[in-house]
């Protein structure tokens, strides 16, 4: 199987703070891969120092089998790699489609697309945005930005897509949609990784996932069989999970 994205004993530190020690994964073509572990683990860290948000003190990182260490966040996205936030991170007196049309038009400098309105109505549909897309985000309810953020985030063309707690603060019937969104991301050729904190979202929608503890990875491989370890329903899971 292909690998998309590797890192190599990646490192980030603030201050004393080890925040990501040593992790080394690979992350297949075409994968839904899973990242979990408890508050402060080092999971948003691990996706910013991957992503260019900043540089790593150490290790490395490939994504497309070339070394990207470092590479700051624009040329990751001009890459191929788009990601979400955490909290949403919209240009709130923007509308919903020029949020998306900033993406659609800086995120192909590359590739430029030759109808980016085009393309920004496009991923708006695609993800279901519910809302007019003459909304300002401003105005938009943490659902509808989330959809945005998806939006945002598809209208570069990503290759690879990295998701940071995208289910956060949604209802049961939220979830539902979600997933059967992100599933259609991925059949649509993009390798997603996503960080996620609820488990039935992790269950049903990853082949695979690693578990961060403490900034180290102490699991990674097969969602069933990762949840059946020990060590990681001790550090994370808890019994509910412990198969
Ligand atoms: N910019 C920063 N400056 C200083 N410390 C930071 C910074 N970003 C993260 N940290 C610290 O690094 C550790 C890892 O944080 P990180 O946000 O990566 O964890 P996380 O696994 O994403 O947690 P959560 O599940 O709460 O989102 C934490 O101890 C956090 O306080
Ligand atoms: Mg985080």
């Amino acid at each position: 199987m292909d690998v998309i994205l590797r890192t190599e004993n990646l490192l980030k530190t603030f201050g004393g703070l080890i925040a990501v020690n040593n992790v080394s994964l690979e992350v297949y073509q075409g994968e839904i891969f899973g990242i979990i572990g408890p508050n402060g683990a080092g999971k948003t860290t691990f996706l910013n120092s991957i992503a260019g948000t900043y540089p790593p003190d150490g290790g490395h990182v490939y994504f497309l089998g070339k070394e990207t260490t470092g590479l700051s966040s624009d040329v990751m996205c001009h890459l191929g790699l788009a990601r979400t936030f955490q909290i949403s991170q919209p240009f709130p007196r923007m509308t919903a489609l020029e949020n998306v049309l900033v993406s659609a038009t800086f995120g192909n400098k590359t590739n430029p697309v030759k109808d980016p309105v085009a393309l920004a109505k496009e991923m708006l549909e695609f993800v279901e945005f519910p809302m007019p897309v003459d909304t300002l985000a401003l105005n938009l309810n943490t659902v509808q930005l989330k959809r945005l953020d998806l939006a945002r985030a598809l209208a570069s063309k990503p290759k690879l897509l990295l998701l940071d707690e995208l289910a956060a603060g949604l209802t049961t019937g939220e979830l539902g949609d979600l997933m059967a969104i992100i599933r259609k991301i991925r059949d649509s050729g993009v390798t997603i990784v996503m960080v996620e904190h609820i488990m039935h979202i992790i269950m049903g929608l990853c082949e695979r996932l690693a578990v961060l503890y403490y900034g180290e990875k102490i699991a990674e491989g097969p969602t069933q069989e990762v949840a059946q370890d020990p060590k990681v329903a001790e550090a994370y899971l808890g019994e509910k999970y412990h198969l």
